[in-house]
């Protein structure tokens, strides 16, 4: 997600690698013999470290930043980066209530939220339906509504794609009319479940409206879609530089996940996301040293970009979930040797700090247990590298193996609460919570009931 870009320091894409394995763990449903087993003591204990971890990051931000966007664990202070409206609050919900952490989760759902938001859907809108699906209290889907509501003023435009900036009290859309492509493709799986919870079909038209152009622009690759798109024309621009990396890739990811949503009704959805999935593998992925990773195109074929950027490595996450879903058996394979190269070039680093996204999803499809150490691994690192008295704060430089202040970024995001702590507890938990055949989870880990 575009915003998210320049902040999520590289401890937290931990989140990518932990995710593949949780999904690769669906496979274990067919291996759940292993998994019962693994589900051991150790197991049991770890789960319990991350659900500890969560507490302190909470008790940091209930201590000093209390209905502020984000605490900042060095100053002990707060910003109000997202609005002023408490985003690691209702981003932080669904995690709290899966840990069990009931005092916390009942005493953040009574904070009356002001809601003078801008553009927060995933983490806004998709926090308190997340919530939502966990706990059934029609207050937060009434909460769910008002946010969607709102933000569906920034859609007011020729081609039914977001503005990317909407000025609240004015009601008027702003920004640049340049969109990239995660903007305008990662609201569909918050709107469609809001149009399935609220009965209003209003919300589901808009979001496949929003895909539908992201489709019918023109471009040059099959499958390939470039970053940037005009919201009033609906035309591409910079049609050859290609990447499901950074400004693209929730897109990538929600045209399965869109699929998966509603059920496994909707052909085209699927259509989409196999065209695209085979146009990575035949333009973006390549091998170097025996390992696969994938590049990008800074213009075209000729200039290709052999480096694998570490938002990238939501992708393995991806394939595997399309290979179990879409039986595609041949995806896992290539998103497991993915994943490996994430984590090792993570594990590379002085402070093996590293992703974890993919490393979930690809221990819930695999059952394979070296995930689950891989997952642990990362998560010591996040213990000694970026715990502070109060909280967690980011880690600065990932290649200075550094247990201080001057490696520390004074702020503790969102994200950590919602998604990556909630994926390595998930990884030690048992598989039948958060089943990936019950629910699919947003760009933010917050979890949705597949649409029967
Ligand atoms: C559905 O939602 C739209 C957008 O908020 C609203 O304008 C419309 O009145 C709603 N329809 C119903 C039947 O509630
Ligand atoms: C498109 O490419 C041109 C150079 O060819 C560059 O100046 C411009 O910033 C690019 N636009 C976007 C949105 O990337
Ligand atoms: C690729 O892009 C470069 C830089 O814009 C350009 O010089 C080259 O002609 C392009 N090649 C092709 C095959 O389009």
């Amino acid at each position: 997600m575009l915003m998210r870009v320049s902040l999520r320091k590289m401890f937290f894409s931990v989140g990518a690698i932990v995710g593949t394995v949780y999904l690769l763990n669906i496979y274990g449903i067919l291996r759940s013999d292993m998994l019962r087993s693994g589900h051991s003591r150790v197991n049991y204990e770890r789960q319990q470290a991350v659900r500890d971890a969560m507490k302190h990051a909470w008790s940091g931000y209930r201590q000093f930043a209390f209905g502020h966007d984000e605490f900042q664990p060095l100053t002990r202070t707060f910003n109000s980066k997202w609005g002023g409206w408490g985003i690691t609050l209702v981003d932080a919900l669904d995690t709290l209530k899966l840990m069990g952490l009931d005092e916390e989760y009942s005493e953040a759902k009574r904070l009356d939220f002001q809601m003078q938001v801008f553009e927060m859907t995933i983490r806004a809108l998709g926090g308190l339906l997340g919530a939502y699906e966990l706990d059934n209290d029609p207050m937060l889907l009434k909460k769910a509504t008002e946010v969607g509501d709102v933000l569906l003023w920034a859609y007011d435009t020729p081609t039914g794609l977001p503005a990317s900036r909407l000025d609240i009290n004015n009601r008027l859309l702003s920004g640049s009319t340049l969109l990239c492509i995660a903007e305008g493709g990662t609201m569909q799986l918050e709107y469609q479940k809001l149009a399935q919870l609220t009965g209003n079909d209003t919300y589901r038209r808009m979001a496949e409206r929003a895909s539908n152009a992201l489709e019918n622009g023109q471009r040059k690759y099959k499958g390939l879609y470039p970053t940037y798109i005009d919201i009033h024309s609906g035309q591409y621009v910079n049609n050859t530089a290609l990447s499901v990396g950074a400004m693209a890739d929730s897109f990538y990811e929600y045209q399965l996940k869109q699929y998966i949503l509603n059920g496994k009704r909707e052909q085209k959805y699927k259509d989409w996301y196999v065209t695209s999935s085979e146009a990575v593998k035949e333009k973006l992925v390549r091998t170097a040293w025996g390992m696969k990773y994938i590049g990008h195109w800074d213009y075209n074929e000729s200039l290709f970009v052999q480096e694998m950027q570490h938002l990238t490595c939501f992708y393995p996450g991806l394939l595997a979930l399309g290979a179990r879903v879409l039986d595609r058996p041949e995806d896992l394979r290539l998103a497991e040797e993915i994943t490996e190269t994430c984590y090792l070039s993570y594990r590379n680093m002085p402070t093996g700090l590293g992703p974890e996204k993919s490393i979930f999803v690809l221990y819930r499809i695999t059952g394979d247990d070296k995930y689950r150490e891989w997952g642990w691994n990362i998560f010591m690192a996040i213990e000694k590298y970026a715990r502070t008295p109060y909280g967690y704060a980011a880690v600065r430089n990932v290649g200075e193996r550094l247990v201080q202040e001057s490696n520390w970024e004074d702020s503790m995001e969102s994200f950590f609460l919602a998604e990556t702590l909630k994926y390595l507890y998930l990884l030690f938990s048992p598989p039948n919570l958060i089943s990936l055949d019950e629910y699919v989870l947003n760009t933010e880990a917050h979890p949705f009931k597949i649409i029967k």
